[in-house]
């Protein structure tokens, strides 16, 4: 018989792994502890924007026209410990507020509030992104708090905002720390489709599963600030980081991806997960392995520092008071309605509280800014955005911004000058069109 499988949290990582798992063939249990949610994940809507989610979601949830029906969501533990077999747990685990550890409270609470309700044999598995030694302590709790016979695993996500369904259904490779062969054999099951389409499977134990992501991250995180170094360098010498970015992918060893020299990295992943790593590593004795993650945080936001510069010299050199200011994206990267630690937001603010008039203009992601920054000024198109802006700052790179045209929105504006903040629109054709166009990292032209 199929393998019946829950899944716990319906945020980004869980909504998409319940829907991937019901792809999958599984019988599938979501749980969340906010009710709304689960209305509306049964209704087939999916609370945030993920391309291709919502289809999916779709063609399983049950009661959905032409569904499967394979997947279902419920709020209760009692429903899920008797649901399933294996059970991920997909909870959230933010940065404290005022330090850089993780917060493990929604993982704990997950651990706790399941246990109990485990009667049969079962296999929990984290997927939660989680400091090193956590899965050891949680392997406890659920030996302590359960009444049948439980086994942990811990199975890392890799998913990127943008690309959540592919990367889930199609990952580059998937990696399991467990203690026995049977969680081995239970997780090929889940992953036998995957496996045989030719993603990598990888057995270890649990503190190496839980550093393989941090570590991923954290080399993602050092790659872009590297070349964000080598942008600063670039701007102190007349050099061109993106002429430099190309040159030096092409060594293999090196590669041209994340090479992308902007405004930096934010979101929901990389900022919190290399400060909780240096967080873990100083807890245990390990701080000087990672002191290099500081500098990579400091060349991070630096380049947002910079941005607001490059924006003050845009306008005159003095203050942003009476300066109006457009600023095209608030998410933290294309395709999400994500604004978490956005660094478009972060420059946006920091602009208005030195008293520039703001407007921003998002494909997606306004109404989450607008949660977040409520005193910004919000436009419906980038038209309306730049009407009688003195600069326009480009800092999410969607799709949508590079086929603007510069010539309709030089007849908007009230200064002809665009900041590239994330070396991706075609500055020749901005140039051309009469348009000041600079880019971070790159000759002033
Ligand atoms: C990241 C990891 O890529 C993913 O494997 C992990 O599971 C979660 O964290 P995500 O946060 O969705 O995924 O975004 P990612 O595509 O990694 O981009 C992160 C940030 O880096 C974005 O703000 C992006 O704009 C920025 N970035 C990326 C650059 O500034 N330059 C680059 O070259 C690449």
């Amino acid at each position: 018989m199929a393998l019946k499988i829950t899944v716990i949290g319906t945020g980004y990582l869980g909504a998409t792994h319940a829907a991937a798992m019901a792809e999958l063939g599984f019988e599938v249990l979501g749980l969340d502890v906010v009710p709304e949610k689960i209305e509306l994940l049964s209704s087939g809507r999916v609370p945030m924007y993920e391309p291709g989610l919502e289809d999916l979601l779709r063609r399983h949830v049950a009661g959905a026209e032409g569904s499967t029906g394979r997947l279902r969501f419920t709020t209760s533990w009692e429903e899920v410990g008797a649901f399933g077999d294996v059970h991920f747990v997909c909870v959230n685990t933010p940065q404290k507020h005022g330090e850089y550890a993780c917060d493990m409270s929604f993982v704990d609470a997950a651990f706790a509030s399941l246990a109990p309700h485990l009667h049969g044999p079962a296999l929990v598995v984290g997927k939660s992104t989680v400091p090193v030694g956590s899965a050891e302590r949680l392997a406890r709790v659920l030996e302590e708090q359960s009444p049948g016979d439980v086994e942990l695993a811990w199975n890392p996500e890799f998913l990127r905002e943008g690309f959540a369904v592919d990367d889930t259904l199609h990952p580059d490779r998937i990696v399991v720390g467990v203690r026995s062969t049977h969680a081995e054999k239970l997780l090929r099951e889940v992953y036998a489709t995957p496996v045989a389409e030719g993603s990598p499977f990888v057995v270890t134990d649990y503190p190496t599963a839980e550093l393989v992501k941090t570590a991923a991250n954290s080399f993602l995180a050092t790659k872009i600030s590297f070349i964000n170094a080598m942008a600063e360098v670039c701007e102190a010498a007349g050099g061109d980081v993106v002429k430099l970015a190309e040159a030096i992918g092409h060594d293999e060893r090196i590669g041209r991806k994340f090479l992308r020299a902007g405004v930096g990295f934010g979101g929901g992943c990389l900022p919190k997960d290399i400060r909780a790593f240096m967080a873990r590593a100083g807890e245990l004795g390990a701080d000087q392995a990672l002191t290099f993650l500081r500098e990579v945080d400091s060349v991070n936001m630096r380049r947002r520092g910079h941005m607001v510069e490059l924006a003050r010299e845009a306008v005159g050199g003095g203050s942003f008071l009476g300066k109006r200011v457009a600023v095209l994206g608030a998410t933290f990267k294309p395709d999400s309605d994500d604004v978490r630690d956005s660094p478009a937001l972060n420059v946006a603010g920091q602009i208005q509280l030195q008293g520039g008039q703001v407007t921003v203009y998002d494909p997606k992601g306004n109404d989450n800014a607008r949660r977040l920054f409520p005193t910004l000024a919000y436009a419906d198109s980038a038209q309306e955005a730049v009407r009688g802006a003195d600069v326009v700052l480009h800092l999410t790179e969607w799709r949508e911004f590079r086929e603007l045209d510069p010539a309709v929105l030089g007849e908007a504006v009230s200064g002809r000058i665009i900041l590239d903040g994330r070396n991706a629109l075609d500055g020749e054709a901005w140039r051309a069109a009469g348009w000041t166009y600079r880019a971070m990292g790159r000759p002033r032209a």
